[in-house]
């Protein structure tokens, strides 16, 4: 039985969510945990405090909500894909294939309010009214790690553009720089998804975001496998427009800027580790 205020796909995962984050336990309908029922954009500024208390309080089932616009995707392909590529003795092959099906799971939850239009069109039998999406989309992948997640997404969506971000993390300062960028040669699209699947100090992202947003796009999306409390609250604090869809949200950073437990290296995982 569904309790009040409930729907039956919150009483179906209000056991456990099965995010990457083994602590992870939730106990509120997981729409208002995880902000499902608010309106995109939110409208709500979070301060860093805010932020990264909910979201511990959250994380430990004490308290809800989350912040809005950070969604955890909930889904038993998602979590068991999540564990076994923590796993350090995971191969390349496998670290690969699951990255780019939890791109597209990622992405399959980010759209659905991505904007359509009408159209009829004539089967061979009759005519049928359907719909259409009515926006362009972007990919932003930030190189290298994002790269893994984006071929899954154009399975789905061929059509999408994608336009590559090169920014590295300076090893010292974790500061990012921005080394490559196309974007200045075309005309910004409706919408963009930045890819990346660490979302570590946030950086990356928040320049990325930045980027896309002086390039003159209006709706941005993340989508990241793995966080850092930190880097939700600084991409958040940064740019609380934009939505976060996450796999889980780990302990903390370490003082080299790694996601713990995390995957480690994400572009080392995929293209270039032993
Ligand atoms: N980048 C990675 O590849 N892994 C981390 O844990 C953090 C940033």
């Amino acid at each position: 039985m569904c309790k009040p205020g409930q729907t039956r796909r919150d009483r179906d995962v209000s056991d456990a969510i099965p995010s990457g984050s083994a602590r992870m336990k939730v106990t509120r309908p997981l729409s208002l945990i995880l902000g499902h029922d608010r309106a995109w954009p939110s409208k709500r500024p979070l301060t860093s405090i805010g932020v990264l208390a909910r979201l511990a309080l959250a994380m430990t089932g004490i308290f809800s909500p989350a912040p809005s616009g950070i969604h955890i995707l909930s889904h038993p392909l998602a979590a068991s894909f999540l564990t076994e590529i923590r796993d350090q003795t995971a191969s390349r092959h496998l670290v690969r294939h699951h990255l780019r099906a939890l791109g597209l799971l990622l992405f399959y939850e980010a759209t659905r309010d991505l904007s359509q239009h009408p159209v009829r069109v004539t089967t061979p039998l009759t005519e049928a009214d359907g719909a259409r999406i009515a926006v362009s989309v972007g990919l932003v992948p930030i190189l290298r790690a994002g790269l893994g997640m984006v071929d899954g997404i154009l399975e789905v969506l061929p059509e999408a553009k994608v336009f590559h971000l090169g920014v590295f993390r300076d090893e010292k300062t974790l500061e990012p720089v921005e080394y490559y960028s196309k974007l200045a040669q075309h005309k910004p699209v409706d919408v963009a998804f930045v890819i990346d699947p660490m979302l570590a100090t946030g950086g990356s992202a928040t320049a990325a975001v930045s980027r896309l947003k002086s390039w003159g796009v209006k709706r941005i999306k993340f989508l990241g496998v793995f966080a850092a409390p930190e880097g939700v609250t600084k991409l958040t604090s940064a740019h609380p427009d934009v939505e976060i869809h996450l796999c889980a949200v780990d302990t903390r950073l370490n003082d080299k800027g790694y996601i713990v437990p995390g995957m480690g290296d994400a572009g080392d995982r995929q293209f270039s580790g032993e």
